[in-house]
């Protein structure tokens, strides 16, 4: 019997019995040493007019046996797969038909042309309609190489192949033909022909049309030798494709005409506008599409894998990450942690939307930052950097944003989210806004109501979660939201949007908030005046760029803190840190609980308070946390909940529901991992109660395995508690810690513990 198909030991595997490859070129003899390299045990046979590339196929081990007459091979197939040039198709469709009579009953069909529409159409032709036993289909792999002896076992590992099934395909034939690809180590996808050959006009055909016209027009210039001689990589990189097989490319051309001149048409436009901008010396319109151009691939990739931009940038190991924490270890040292994550969203937000140049140093290159940043690329503003921390943001003025060509992707960044919805409920265009599966169920309602309130026009999905869909040119008016939370996000987001509105938003804050949306505001020359818990803008106003210098995050700073306070013998210092009074929850705490903490070099720096940070061990005990603390120290209570497990005493935290609606529920999530530990403690609604162990002599508790949930704070927490363990603390998910805090490992060896990473690659 053919079977289909299913997984053997964990690796799909391809059950035919008899397989044929019409066409043994680049492709189907890759495909035949794909299948023996994965252990295929049917037979394989070829068809191909070159007697040679027969004879090679069967020297090199890949098929058993072939020849040049189609009708002495089909016989007895259970698949035939046709493997020839796309114009060739009809003419082998054709002779199939007269001799499938002699093939088996449930023989199933395929292709691997590079264009869909004019082969369903030839099949049509030939069988009156594409037969359920044909599935169409395009492995998106190749080379410049051909014939057989550039056969390739890998080829098509980690590619991907489309197939284009007709909606009365058989089921069971669809399910072959995929199960053939997966073991060649493929990804399948489906989509309909039509949208197939647009995509592959795009991304393939084009490229290619433009890589043979590059090298035939410089080959035909008169100092070609010397145009050649010199050619540098750039030139090799980008005509490498040239090199490519002309008699296919003619058919692809000639077959998805109408696709491809609509792309060139696309393309054309583009390089009219790059032509115009070079001719009118026009730098920030270049510089805008070179940026743009420079991030798109990378950005693409992050929002279809929906993996981070670090893994592609630093090449940091993608998919799940895991950190491994010897117990024990030191805490010494001086460190600069990255810049603040708030600050470093604003500075591009307000960036672009003012007139001039912002010059920003000490930006956070972390995930969240970054999303924000390409998201403002996204739309039409020129951004150069970011580099060590420096970014350029050429300013397109509060109405100079342009619609965005598809959804913007935030990742992780709730923070983005919420001020985007703000900033994008006063734009002229539609938007929408996307995030990872963490952000997804974090609650958007918060700020879709009271942006309602101000005349905006906002979906959500059920319950109020992303992705949001936002309706531009909506008039929007000033409002006052007496806010039923504190939270700094949902304030920034109104006064964003109050930019926009027609006279006055004030917003009520229940308790003080993070304000450098306010400063930097009132930096850039937009007054936002504040009375008490009240602040509140004028819509309709301009912003002026500056220079913004962003300290060091004191988030991040909190877990050198906690491993400092927790550690005997721990003395660090963390430079130019921020702390601005809507930050400094923290130091409070930790002070009211014992620690030894200094505020050294204090100044200001653009607006904001900033100091070096010295901390020494000295034995913490346990405190009820005062409420009016718990706003100023929203971020820090996972590393705060490990000093309170090092502390004598219990440590009650209450009045802090606003945790559960973090990257994770906070609460839990660290309750569970204390579990893990061994650390005792209660959990209630708003709040926990740690009871802590402190003797500085002996461990204050176990290791074990804790999943961070993919929170990059309660990752870093349960990193911080190792100093503390008597065993190795293995943390799973731990991706997320390069949304705020890329370089945390680097800094945690530094210090002295002992940290190690362990990437699985997807
Ligand atoms: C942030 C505000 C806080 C904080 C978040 C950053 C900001 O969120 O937890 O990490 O940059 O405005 P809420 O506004 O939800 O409290």
């Amino acid at each position: 019997m053919t079977a289909a198909v299913l997984p053997v030991n964990g690796m799909p595997s391809c059950h035919e019995q008899r397989l044929l490859i019409v066409g043994l070129g680049l492709i189907g003899g890759s495909l035949a040493a794909a299948l023996r390299a994965s252990g295929f045990k049917g037979v394989i046979t070829a068809c191909d007019p070159s007697e040679d590339e027969i004879a090679r196929g069967i020297d090199m081990g890949l098929i058993d046996t072939g020849g040049v007459a189609l009708a002495d091979q089909v016989a007895g197939a259970s698949m035939i797969v046709i493997a020839v040039p796309v114009l060739a198709m009809e003419s082998v469709m054709a002779s199939l038909a007269d001799l499938l009579t002699h093939a088996a009953s449930n023989v199933v069909l395929t292709d691997v042309g590079s264009t869909k529409a004019t082969i369903r159409d030839c099949a049509a032709r030939v069988f009156g309609r594409v037969p359920p036993n044909m599935v169409l289909g395009h492995p998106i792999a190749g080379s410049e190489k051909s014939g057989v002896a550039a056969a390739n076992p890998a080829l098509y590992v980690h590619h991907n192949v489309i197939l284009t099934p007709e909606p009365d395909v058989d089921p069971d034939a669809l399910m072959r033909v995929r199960a053939l690809w997966q073991a060649c180590g493929a990804c399948v996808l489906e989509m309909d022909v039509e949208r197939h050959d647009q995509v592959l006009a795009r991304t393939s055909h084009l490229p290619h049309l433009l890589a043979f016209s590059l090298v035939d027009t410089l080959a035909r210039q008169d100092e070609r030798l010397e145009i050649f001689r010199y050619a540098a990589g750039g030139f090799r990189d980008f005509t490498r494709i040239a090199g490519s097989d002309p008699v296919m490319w003619r058919d692809i051309f000639t077959a998805n005409r109408e696709a491809v001149l609509t792309s060139l048409d696309d393309f054309e436009a583009g390089l009219a506008r790059l032509r115009q901008a070079i001719e009118q010396g026009d730098s920030d319109a270049l510089i805008a599409t070179f940026d743009r151009a420079s991030h798109a691939r990378h950005y693409f990739d992050t929002l279809l894998n929906k993996t981070s931009y670090q893994a592609e940038y630093n090449m940091q190991p993608q998919g799940k990450v895991t950190y491994r924490v010897r117990p024990g270890g030191q805490a010494q040292g001086r460190l600069r942690v990255p810049g603040d994550k708030s600050m470093s969203h604003r500075s591009i937000m307000l960036g672009a939307l003012a007139e001039g140049v912002t010059e920003v140093k000490g930006f956070l290159e972390g995930e969240d930052s970054l999303a924000t940043l390409q998201a403002f690329r996204e739309m039409g503003v020129a951004i150069e950097g970011p580099h060590q921390g420096r970014v350029t943001i050429h300013g397109v003025g509060i109405k100079g944003l342009k619609a965005p060509a598809g959804p913007i992707y935030v990742g992780n960044s709730g923070t983005a989210m919420r001020l985007f919805a703000g900033l994008l409920a006063g734009q002229a265009f539609d938007s929408e806004l996307t995030g990872d599966e963490s952000l997804t169920k974090r609650p958007m309602a918060r700020v879709a109501d009271p942006l309602r309130l101000m005349g905006a026009s906002i979906e959500t999905a059920e319950g109020g979660r992303p992705p949001l869909k936002i309706k531009g040119g909506t008039a929007l008016k000033g409002i006052f939201y007496d806010m039923p939370m504190a939270s700094a996000q949902v304030k920034s987001c109104l006064l964003l949007a109050g930019l926009y509105a027609e006279g006055e938003t004030r917003v009520r804050e229940p308790a003080p908030t993070r304000d450098h949306t306010e400063r930097m505001l009132n930096g850039f020359g937009y007054s936002v005046s504040r009375e008490g818990d009240t602040c509140w803008l004028q819509g309709g106003g301009t912003l002026s760029a500056g220079p913004i210098d962003v300290p060091s995050d004191i988030s991040s700073a909190t877990f050198f803190m906690v491993a400092a306070a927790i550690t005997p013998g721990a003395d660090i210092t963390l430079e130019h840190v921020g702390i601005n009074p809507t930050r400094v929850g923290v130091i409070n705490i930790l002070t009211l609980m014992g620690a030894n903490l200094e505020l050294l070099n204090q100044a200001e720096v653009g607006g904001e308070p900033v100091a070096d940070i010295r901390i020494r061990y000295a034995p913490l005990k346990g405190i009820d946390i005062p409420v009016d603390q718990v706003p100023l120290a929203i971020d820090e209570f996972p590393a705060l909940f490990i000093a309170a497990a090092n502390a004598q005493g219990t440590t009650r935290l209450r009045g802090a529901e606003e945790l559960r609606v973090k990257e994770s529920d906070r609460i839990q999530a660290m309750a569970d991992g204390l579990a893990i530990l061994g650390v005792e403690h209660t959990v209630v609604e708003d709040g926990i109660d740690i009871l802590g162990n402190a003797d500085a002599q002996v461990p204050s508790y176990g290791g074990g395995r804790i999943d961070s949930l993919g929170d990059h704070r309660i990752a870093m927490a349960f990193t911080i508690a190792s100093l503390r363990a008597s065993d190795d603390i293995i943390i799973d998910d731990c991706a997320n810690v390069a949304t705020s805090f890329p370089s945390f490992v680097e800094l945690a060896n530094k210090i002295g513990m002992r940290v190690n990473v362990e990437g699985q690659h997807d």
